[in-house]
């Protein structure tokens, strides 16, 4: 398969690129190599590439930016998703296109699934709301994988922050009334590989690990795993703040969004392992001295 990546220097598509590199070919273009606010430049960049599936990983993921750059938002979120389907259309290849928890208001206390009512909050989760459907509008072979928390070894996220916050300062705090589902990046290939055969069908679907936590459970487990792993913390547990008491915070963030992964367990019969056992080889392939050789 010819696989082409946008946004390849971020978090998730990093792993992608390096994971399906073999045995696909895989091109990536970064920003250095397209703006994709750029609509214009986007389209003729993309026309000049060969590719038989398309996967943006790019997009503007800080979210109280999103709420000041509006306009470079709108653009990056929604607008250059539509010419991206398109440009797969074109080309009858596949297109994998991923988004965010954040399009939902975060009300339901229970796992979300795919037929709930989007309901985004802020900007961020309202221009990738309109990328989700405009994708879907332009192909029923296109797909929308909404993913939340990610981490992993690409780039370093919430958990690596909590952790080197922990290294030195005796008390590490992390709000505990939010909840949702960590996303492994190294896990995300696997998932969705099965989707490079077009017998499978498009559309939305969830892909994060199973279960769900607090940012504070979250922070704590990763904390824990790395006291495992033999890295020196001044503390493994995480104090509690409330989601109103975080004044930084421009954007507002839905409460609870934990994913339920039914849909794409009952399409590829995988199931997301839990974000425990996720999280914990994550730590410990990256924190856990390696052994000295003999
Ligand atoms: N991170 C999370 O916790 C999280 C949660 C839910 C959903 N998601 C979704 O998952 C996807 C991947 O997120 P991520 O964490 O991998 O994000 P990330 O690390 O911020 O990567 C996003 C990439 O998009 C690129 N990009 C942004 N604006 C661009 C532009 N105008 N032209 C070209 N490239 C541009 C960035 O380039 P630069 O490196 O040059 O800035 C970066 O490489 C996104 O769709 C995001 O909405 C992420």
């Amino acid at each position: 398969m010819k696989i082409l990546i946008l946004g390849a220097r971020g978090r998730l598509a990093a792993a992608l690129a390096r994971i399906w590199s073999s045995p696909h070919e895989v091109a990536c273009l970064s920003r250095a190599e397209v703006d994709i606010a750029d609509l214009g430049a986007l389209d003729r960049a993309l026309a000049a590439q060969e590719f038989d599936v398309l996967v943006n990983g790019s997009g503007m993921t800080n979210v109280d930016a999103c709420e000041t750059q509006r306009e470079e938002a709108r653009a990056v979120n929604a607008l250059a998703p539509a010419v991206m389907a398109a440009a797969a259309r074109d080309k009858g290849a596949r297109f994998i296109h991923f988004s965010t928890d954040y399009v939902m208001d975060g009300l339901k206390t229970t796992p979300i699934s795919e037929e709930d009512p989007a309901h985004p909050l802020g900007w961020y989760g309202q221009t990738k709301l309109a990328g989700e459907q405009a994708v879907l509008a332009d192909g029923a072979s296109h797909l929308v994988v909404r993913v939340c928390w990610v981490f992993g070894p690409d780039k370093p996220s919430f958990v690596d922050m909590m952790i080197e916050r922990a290294r030195t300062n005796p008390r590490v705090e992390a709000v505990a009334d939010k909840f949702s589902s960590p996303t492994y990046t190294c896990d995300v290939p696997g998932w969705i590989e099965p989707f490079f055969s077009l017998s499978l069908p498009g559309g939305l679907y969830h892909a994060c690990n199973s279960g769900g936590c607090s940012w504070r459970e979250y922070a704590e487990f990763a904390l824990q795993c790395a006291s495992e792993s033999g890295v020196p913390l001044a503390t493994t547990t995480v104090e509690p703040l409330k989601l109103k008491d975080m004044k930084a915070f421009l954007a507002p963030r839905p409460v609870h969004t934990v994913l339920s992964t039914e849909k794409i367990r009952r399409v590829t019969g995988i199931s997301p392992r839990p974000w425990q056992e996720a999280l914990r080889e994550y730590i410990h392939k990256k924190y856990a001295p390696l052994p000295s050789s003999l």
